[in-house]
């Protein structure tokens, strides 16, 4: 028997799932899928007796794509304000592409002041503490689910499988609980107008969300007493000290059509693209003093992605069009280093300079407050956040920590353990505590 406090300090017991699940289902399960209905039942009741998992569930089962997140918004609002928080809601227009007019939200949520502390103020309050995640995630949606991995019988070891379990909706959930479960606890000493929560949109396409509140009145009225802000990423529950930064490039030729027996009558666009495209593939791994792109000790090499290639429109047709996008992940340097070291590259190939070359606003790495913090093992990850979108003051602590691993977290085995929320749940109140 196992015991677990809740939100509101009532001591649930629990069962461990091996005196959930009859003996004869005691066996590895091979196929999650096939689990036999009252095994499952049982599996969804863990769920529903935490507030925690029960949450996290429920934000899980909204589909919320980016540019799509007004459904899982209304819900994260709802629950938000059944707890007494205050909402502020920030409209985010749709991106210019998206050719729509759906809204969507940020959320900025704190303690009702009047519910929470007895203090009646119309004032927005300035927090000390910043809980922030995304609500959004990437495509396709994957429906929520439940099932043992083989040989576990653990309530621990119960995995929740589904799109955005992991990234992000595990940190929102941690973020809200952390705070509900600190609030409730009169040993923790938390001023509630010390802590707010913000949820943003977009992260996974453009950052719009983030940099939209960046921008914002709300932002400038209430970031005057800032001592940290703690972001919602996949870290395997490790705090990480620095993450690697990015660059993007398209690139772009132009050639001239004509019948493929008679290639020397057109220029093949692809034909004119594929050196560049190999000579930038190639960019992080040859040395520095050689062109490369930036090393360092503390993030290895920069890694290059040639994503999408897209050329011509038949194979007896000589191409007259070609494009591709390349996103490289920076070990060191900055944007405009990038920019000189890949355009370099490519004239080399390219010495008339036919080929165009587009480069988006990129950053390098990105150093972050990690170290040091007693009890938690550290990391570094090669993905990008929200972090840089988000300008904050020097001397302002930013950690970045969450649940689950980023190896799954865009994949379709996207998921995360029971014992993996619950022990972030555990280190968000620390850090929280500790931020203060
Ligand atoms: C919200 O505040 C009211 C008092 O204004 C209180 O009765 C209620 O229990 C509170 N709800 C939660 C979830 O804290
Ligand atoms: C944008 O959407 C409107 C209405 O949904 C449609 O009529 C219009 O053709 C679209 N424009 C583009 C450029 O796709
Ligand atoms: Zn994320």
């Amino acid at each position: 028997m196992k015991l677990l406090w809740c939100a509101v300090g009532v001591v649930i017991p629990f069962l461990t799932v091996d005196a959930l699940i009859p003996a004869s289902n005691q066996q590895p399960i091979q196929q999650p899928a096939a689990l036999p209905g009252a095994a499952h039942e049982k599996l969804e009741d863990v769920i529903s007796a935490s507030p925690l998992l029960s949450l996290h569930r429920a934000i899980c089962e909204v589909e919320s794509i980016s540019d799509d997140e007004l459904a899982v918004g209304k819900l994260v609002i709802s629950l938000l304000k059944a707890h007494n928080f205050t909402v502020k809601t920030q409209s985010v227009p749709q991106p210019e592409e998206r050719n729509s007019t759906k809204p969507r939200y940020n959320i900025y949520a704190y303690p009702d002041p009047s519910k929470y502390s007895g203090i009646d103020v119309d004032a927005i309050p300035s927090p000390k503490v910043v809980l922030s995640s995304h609500i959004d995630t990437v495509p396709p949606h994957i429906p929520y689910s439940l099932s043992l991995p083989p040989a576990k019988t653990a309530r621990e070891d119960i995995l929740i499988s589904g799109r955005g379990t992991v990234d992000d909706k595990a940190c929102v959930a941690v973020q809200i609980q952390a705070l509900l479960d600190l609030l409730a606890d009169p040993d923790a000493k938390l001023d509630p107008l010390d802590v707010a929560l913000l949820f943003v949109v977009g992260e996974e396409a453009h950052g719009d969300g983030m940099r939209h509140f960046s921008a914002s009145d709300l932002y400038r009225q209430t970031n005057t007493n800032y001592h940290a802000i703690l972001f919602g990423e996949p870290t395997e529950g490790k705090l990480a000290t620095g993450h690697k930064g990015i660059g993007m490039v398209k690139v772009k030729a132009r050639g001239k059509a004509a019948h493929s027996g008679y290639p020397w009558l057109g220029r093949s666009a692809n034909s004119m693209i594929l050196p560049a495209l190999l000579a930038l593939d190639g960019l992080g791994d040859i040395p520095e003093d050689a062109g490369g792109l930036p090393r360092s000790e503390k993030y290895g090499k920069s890694t290059v992605n040639v994503g999408l290639m897209r050329g011509g429109v038949a194979g007896n047709v000589v191409p007259e069009y070609a494009e591709a996008s390349i996103t490289f992940r920076l070990a060191g340097g900055d944007s405009d280093e990038l920019k000189e070291l890949a355009t370099k590259a490519v004239r080399k190939v390219d010495p008339e300079g036919l080929l165009e070359l587009e480069f988006a606003q990129g950053y390098g790495p990105i150093e972050l407050d990690g170290d040091g913090v007693d009890g938690f093992d550290t990391i570094t990850v090669n993905y990008g956040t929200d972090i840089p979108n988000l300008k904050v003051a020097d001397g302002v602590k930013r950690y970045l920590y969450g649940p689950g691993s980023i190896l799954v977290a865009h994949g379709k085995n996207e998921g995360l353990t029971v014992g993996d929320l619950e022990e972030a749940l555990d280190g968000y109140k620390t850090l929280l505590l500790r931020s203060l």
